[in-house]
């Protein structure tokens, strides 16, 4: 039996309660985590609320944790009982004490990654790093703007897009955000809710515009990403959290022949020596100093709910943790 956070239908944060699930051995290839922390994305509120069809129902959220092995399956070589892991996975299920999962989607945690760090970084920290670094390379010289800057995906962002040497603006919901950003390294603030963002860009950057836009809010910031993009400039749109972005003439990129990306971790860490690569390259970064978890909640899984609203209502900054 393990106790976890089980949806039966979709909608608000009222849907997810906290209730016994059976639980059976590990099967072929699989192992039992004693889950230590959980991380809590946004992809988590789209999930639960049907947005992003990847739980069948009655399901139980959560993508990205970090545990220790209880149990070995059959066929299982790599892990051993006792052994700290943490993972990524589309299958939701992160939001429960125990469950059983894949061994080939574990990375085994160094010593020096404590849990938390781990459940907060892995998702999210990935996602920084793969933008960074493949989607397009963010180098030295290079004006990128990223919103909802103080967020968890951006506040890595900014702090890493600093370390490589790019010119950093960062967009915010409120004021109270700011010192955040300022704090990850930002070199330009912009509170979205009083300013013009493509007009305050445009007197940054003298009217060029960035090389690169990270836009993870999605609908409210699409048009100002487009008018923020320099000539031959990258505009990489990466999430939706005022809601989808509608569907885009591809005729507005011309103008400037911009370029547009939607891209999603998922298919840069399916083979297993990508996701050990990735993650590898995040603790380093970890170790560096170059990215650090900024936990400045956490709440006891069982008021995931809470935690839930808090994000979407644009309460929280940095990263989310849940703990069993
Ligand atoms: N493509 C991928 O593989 C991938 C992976 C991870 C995350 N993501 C995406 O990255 C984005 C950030 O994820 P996260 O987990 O780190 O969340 P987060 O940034 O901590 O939270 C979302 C932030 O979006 C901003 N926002 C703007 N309009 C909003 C609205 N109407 N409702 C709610 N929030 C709004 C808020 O910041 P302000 O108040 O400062 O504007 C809010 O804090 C999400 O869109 C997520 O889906 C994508």
């Amino acid at each position: 039996m393990s106790k976890a956070i089980v949806q039966d239908e979709q909608g608000g944060p009222e849907v997810m309660q906290w209730r016994d699930q059976p639980l059976a051995a590990p099967g072929e290839g699989e192992v039992t985590l004693r889950h230590t922390a959980i991380g809590l994305n946004f992809i988590d509120v789209y999930v639960r609320k049907g947005a992003y069809p990847m739980m069948t129902l009655p399901g139980t959220p959560g993508m990205e944790a970090a545990g220790v092995v209880e149990a070995v399956g059959p066929g299982v070589r790599d892990l051993v009982v006792g052994q700290r892991v943490a993972y990524v996975m589309t299958a939701p299920g992160a939001y429960s004490e125990r469950r059983n999962v894949p061994a080939d989607r574990m990375v085994p945690l160094p010593d020096d990654i404590d849990d938390r760090t781990a459940a907060a970084l892995m998702l999210k920290g990935m996602t920084a790093e793969r933008l960074l670094h493949r989607t397009d390379r963010a180098v030295a010289g290079d004006t990128v703007l990223i919103h909802a800057a103080a967020g968890g995906v951006g506040s890595l962002m900014t702090r890493w897009a600093k370390a490589l040497g790019c010119t950093v603006i960062g967009t915010v919901g409120s004021d109270d955000k700011a010192s955040i950003v300022r704090d990850a390294g930002a070199d330009h603030v912009i509170v979205g809710s009083r300013e013009n963002i493509a007009e305050r860009v445009a007197d940054i950057t003298g009217g060029k515009g960035c090389r690169l836009v990270y836009d993870g809010v999605g609908k409210d910031t699409f048009e100002a990403s487009i008018q923020s993009v320099a000539r031959f400039g990258h505009l990489i749109s990466f999430g939706n959290a005022s809601g989808p972005v509608p569907p885009v003439n591809i005729a507005v990129l011309s103008p400037k022949c911009i370029a547009l990306s939607r891209p999603q971790i998922f298919p840069y860490i399916a083979d297993r020596a990508d996701l050990l690569a990735t993650a590898g390259n995040l603790f380093a970064a970890i170790r560096k100093g170059i990215v650090k978890a900024e936990i400045r909640d956490t709440f006891p899984l069982a008021d995931a709910a809470e935690a839930h609203r808090q994000l979407e209502n644009r309460r929280t900054t940095g990263q989310l943790v849940l703990l069993p």
